[in-house]
């Protein structure tokens, strides 16, 4: 089965030569690869590189947040690269300096909007005056008046998202587990197909792929799942 681009495997592993050889393993099952802080340290740049003269996409999930001079420079190396996808927290300073960084190239900002690691209780604790629904649906809407070209977001959110945005926007939405599959830390999680059917265009999945006994097969069955979708 041909490869999806609406399908982004986390190569979350502890180094590029393991990252490499699931690559190879999955060959033409998958085009789309996200590459994470974890990476970085070891030869992360040097991967998405790699990635690119191989002719995959590369989703690099840096979650940007500094000054905006600094996160403008750096996205502007990045997108030098080739990369095809990149996270900044949503702040709409940090947003804005984004899309003035990417300058024109191919590479997609998207937001971060509140950390999955948060709840209402931590954001109360960090001095938000909202919870995660709230901050979500109001960072979305800064999202699409920063001109960033979409947002992370589970499935659960996923719905009233798309009520608010138009249909280019991008939702990429990780906490991706086939029917079955162990969900390990992600609280809310979706089937592959139930995420697509719920107005995400992109899905992460990490675990579920990359740490299969038959990786090449487990991606397979995602194609499968959601070709009709
Ligand atoms: O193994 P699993 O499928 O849970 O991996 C999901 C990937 O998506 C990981 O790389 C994780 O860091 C990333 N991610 C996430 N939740 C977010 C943003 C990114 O799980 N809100």
């Amino acid at each position: 089965m041909q490869a999806d681009p609406r399908l982004i495997i986390a190569l979350d592993l502890p180094d590029t030569d393991l990252a490499w050889s699931l690559v190879d393993r999955l060959g033409d099952a998958v085009s789309f690869y996200k590459i994470g802080l974890q990476l970085i340290p070891v030869g992360g740049m040097q991967l998405a590189e790699r990635l690119k003269a191989a002719g995959k996409q590369v989703f690099l999930d840096y979650k940007l947040h500094d000054i905006p001079a600094t996160v403008e420079k750096a996205t502007r190396n990045l997108a030098g690269i080739g990369a095809d996808m990149l996270t900044v927290h949503a702040e709409p300073p940090v947003m804005k300096a984004a899309v003035e960084g990417k300058d024109g190239s191919g590479m997609n900002i998207l937001g971060v909007t509140v950390l999955t690691s948060n709840d209402d209780a931590m954001l109360e604790q960090i001095g938000y005056r909202h919870g995660v629904r709230d901050l979500v649906m109001r960072r979305v809407d800064q999202a699409v008046s920063a001109g960033v070209d979409g947002v992370v977001a589970s499935a659960l959110e996923a719905e009233a998202i798309r009520e608010r945005v138009d249909k280019d926007f991008l939702i990429v939405t990780p906490g991706i587990r086939p029917a079955g599959a162990d969900a390990g830390d992600q609280k809310r999680v979706a089937t592959p197909a139930s995420a697509l059917a719920s107005g995400s265009t992109h899905l992460v999945v990490g675990r579920p792929v990359n740490a299969a006994a038959d990786p090449r097969g487990a991606a397979q069955s995602i194609l499968t799942e959601i070709s009709p979708v």
